[in-house]
């Protein structure tokens, strides 16, 4: 085992209003955690599957992980281990990593959200760690201007804007990420030590390796790995799964 996926699916889904986890939102029929397994194992890339599961759900995302891997060619030789999340995706990260082998030496993390990520995004990112960039991370230009409000500032309410980035540096960093091992484990053992306040600027792990001084490198990313947060964003991947084939 060298290549390992560590695949986001503990969330509860607030934002998407359902009585079930989001991992377990059907977009055409298929768990999003299904969807999402499937293209990561489908890249060829990947030697093990760690997925992280709402409590009381285990069985739930293990029978969707292994219908949805069922017809794809070497799923068979890729072993899924489905764990326990915790409160924070954070948390549900430290206790995925916890479970690797010595043997593992590059991670991939990807958010069962994200469920349509192309299994051509998972090999590019795997090849970007594979030839020496330690932290890769998939990421698409922005076209919104983008706005710093000052701080506390709610939604709903006038905020004085503080300033307004170039936006041709600005990407929108997606999943799935790829690190070196070492350098991931390290960045999740810093964060496990830093205050709560700093901790929560940092919404992926890639800023978990940036808040240690350590590169970051972005590769282009994809429409599809777009993030299903909302009821809209699942009508939107409903139509992508229709129309452009992912
Ligand atoms: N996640 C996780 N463990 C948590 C929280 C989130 O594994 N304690 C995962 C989610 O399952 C998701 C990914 O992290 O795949 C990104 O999180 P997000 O989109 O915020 O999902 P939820 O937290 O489930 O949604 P919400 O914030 O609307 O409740
Ligand atoms: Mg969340």
């Amino acid at each position: 085992v060298r290549t390992a996926a560590v695949l986001t699916a503990a969330g509860s889904g607030s934002r998407l209003g359902l009585t079930v986890p989001k991992a377990l939102a059907l977009l055409d029929g298929t768990p999003l955690v299904g969807h999402a397994a499937r293209r990561l194992v489908a890249s060829g890339v990947v030697d093990l599957l760690v997925v992280t599961v709402p409590d009381g759900h285990l069985a739930a995302v293990r029978d969707a992980v292994d219908d949805a891997l069922r017809d794809v060619p070497g799923a068979h030789a890729v072993p899924v281990l489905c764990t326990v999340g915790g409160p924070s995706r954070q948390a549900s990260v430290a206790a995925a990593l916890a479970h690797l082998e010595p043997d593992v030496d590059v991670v991939l993390v990807h958010d069962a959200a994200r469920a349509l990520a192309p299994p051509e995004l998972v090999a590019a990112v795997v090849a970007a760690v594979r030839s020496g960039s330690g932290a890769v991370v998939p990421a698409l230009p922005v076209t919104d201007t983008i706005a710093e409000v000052e701080p506390g500032a709610g939604t709903g309410r006038p905020a004085r804007v503080v300033a307004t980035p170039d936006r041709s540096r600005l990407r929108a960093v997606q999943t799935p990420q790829g690190f070196d091992r070492a350098l991931l484990d390290r960045a999740h053992a810093a964060a496990s030590g830093r205050a709560a306040d700093e901790a929560l600027s940092a919404t992926d792990d890639s800023s978990l390796v940036a808040l240690l001084g350590e590169p970051v490198v972005a590769v282009p990313g994809d429409d599809a790995a777009m993030k299903v947060t909302t009821q809209r964003d699942l009508a939107v991947a409903s139509l992508l799964l229709r129309t452009v084939a992912v």
